[in-house]
């Protein structure tokens, strides 16, 4: 009735296409926030480096007592580690952190355009990558010219880009390029952070039929094919948000709601972003 179907990565590693995401978790909540998520069901967990609380993921995961190999865990290189040395030296930091002998994916988290050469950076993932400690690796805010240049430059063509992408961003143009590449695309804020919440054309489809705003919100990325891994610190919300499989939009909410598109980036621009924290 409820079970999260798996979308196979290019180079045939599963990975459920409903997670659970960990951005802004505090690092003394995430361990209790895991330990809820997989009691619910959850079987894939996306965190990263620079969320502060790879460790606690980690400890609700071993605590739980699934076996480490039925949870598909994914991190991300931080902003400051781009350099070919320091990515290497950064993923090993994170399996320690996280006291794992290997990591499902790992993600260049964006790709610093005016910092250094991602391409480097890359390089030292299929490193990694070779070196059988990641099942899959990846990008996160890859623009296509930043993923076209990968594909010109190096040997391995990324297993996933994960991208802003909601009712009122939809980034139909980089989910084709992504998929034209082979590439699976994961939604970061897949609800907008609760923004698309009150949605007048959102909330009339969840009372049709009687689902919540988020429900028909992240239901809509299943349907679009997208990788989905909803953020949420509340027991009943975080089992809400996993019920998505027994039901159904049709064509016409589909459309609704693909047409809410605003160019609503909230997050910042990737051709433009070089923060290192
Ligand atoms: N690669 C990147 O650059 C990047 C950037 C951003 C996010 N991400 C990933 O994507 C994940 C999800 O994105 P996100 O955390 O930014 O935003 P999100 O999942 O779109 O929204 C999370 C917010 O919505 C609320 N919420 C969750 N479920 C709800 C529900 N059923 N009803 C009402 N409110 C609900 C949460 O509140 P409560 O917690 O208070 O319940 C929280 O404030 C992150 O956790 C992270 O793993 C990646």
């Amino acid at each position: 009735m409820n079970a999260v179907p798996n979308v196979k990565l290019n180079n045939g590693v599963e990975i459920p296409q409903l997670g659970f995401g960990v951005f802004q978790i505090k690092a003394e909540e995430t361990r209790a926030a895991t330990l809820e998520a997989l009691k619910v069901g959850y079987r894939h967990i996306d965190t990263a480096e620079m969320y502060g609380n790879e460790r606690e993921v980690a400890e609700g995961i071993r605590d739980s007592g699934i076996a480490r190999a039925d949870v598909f865990v994914t991190s991300k290189l931080n902003n400051g580690f781009h350099a070919h040395d320091k990515a290497l030296t950064a993923f090993d930091r994170s399996l320690e952190a996280m006291k794992f002998d290997y990591l499902d994916l790992f993600l260049i988290h964006w790709p610093l355009p005016g910092v250094g050469d991602f391409v480097e950076t890359w390089q030292a993932l299929e490193e990694i990558s070779r070196s059988g400690r990641v099942r899959a690796i990846g990008v996160s805010n890859f623009q296509a010219h930043h993923i076209e240049r990968l594909a010109a430059e190096t040997t391995v063509i990324p297993a996933v880009n994960q991208i802003e992408i909601h009712p009122y961003f939809t980034q139909d143009d980089l989910r084709a390029f992504d998929r034209e590449h082979g590439i699976a695309t994961e939604a970061w804020s897949p609800i907008a952070q609760g923004q698309v919440l009150d949605d007048p054309t959102i909330v009339p489809i969840a009372e049709r039929l009687s689902r919540t705003p988020a429900q028909v919100t992240l239901r809509w990325h299943i349907q679009r094919g997208e990788i989905v891994f909803p953020k949420s610190t509340t027991p009943k919300r975080i089992a809400e948000n996993f019920a998505l499989f027994d039901f159904e939009l049709t064509d016409e909410d589909m459309a609704a709601i693909t047409a809410l598109h605003r160019n609503g980036r909230r997050g910042p621009n990737p051709d433009e972003f070089n923060w290192i924290p």
